[in-house]
């Protein structure tokens, strides 16, 4: 029944039916311009995230944050969020249930932020978020058609910052997947 992001935030953490909060050391809820236009889906906190309690802080974060600054849209500007507020162990992938779970508490937060355009970043996002089993690398650069609870927007996978660092050449493709998401917003307009 949240009203506002800050409220959603209070009712998830004071949420106990997550398992994976008992391992965890911090939630992450989100981070960036909870009015952005655009919103980043990423998978999971990793170790550094879960430190912090901010997404995207790692090393993966600050490639984001590069890639971000390099096709124009600041960290600050756009908002971020994980499917999984809290670190699987170790790391591991998110469980069916785990990620059914967490949709639920990503849905409300895409209904309050209402962004224009979606960029899911990786096969977690595109999979438990999107609904879509493809994988990624035939799957990104395309245009999806995401419908959750009402909230209609368009949606958009890229690799995520995690898998280019294991393979930079991909970054030239996150690099054209981010011009059209640029094209996009300019095209719906302010
Ligand atoms: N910004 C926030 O403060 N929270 C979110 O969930 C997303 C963006
Ligand atoms: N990878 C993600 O998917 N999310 C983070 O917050 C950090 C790395």
């Amino acid at each position: 029944a949240a009203r506002s992001l800050a409220e959603l935030e209070d009712a998830l953490r004071a949420f106990d039916g997550c398992a994976l909060k008992q391992t965890a050391s911090n939630l992450v809820f989100g981070d960036g311009n909870p009015q952005s236009r655009v919103m980043f889906v990423g998978e999971a906190p990793g170790a550094d995230e879960d430190r912090i309690g901010v997404p995207f802080v790692g090393a993966a974060g600050q490639l984001l944050d590069r890639i971000l600054a390099a096709s124009g849209l600041k960290r600050e500007e756009v908002g971020i969020v994980n499917c999984l507020r809290c670190r699987p162990p170790g790391n591991r992938k998110p469980e069916p249930d785990e990620a059914r779970n967490c949709n639920e508490w990503l849905t409300k937060t895409l209904e309050l932020m209402k962004p224009k355009v979606l960029v899911a970043l990786g096969g977690s996002a595109t999979k438990h978020f999107l609904g879509v089993e493809t994988g990624i690398t035939r799957l990104r650069g395309r245009w999806l058609e995401l419908e959750a609870d009402g909230h209609r927007c368009p949606a958009l996978a890229t690799f995520p910052p995690a898998a280019l660092l294991r393979m930079p050449l991909n970054k030239r493709y996150v690099w054209r997947d981010l011009l059209t998401v640029q094209e996009k917003l300019e095209q719906l307009g302010t």
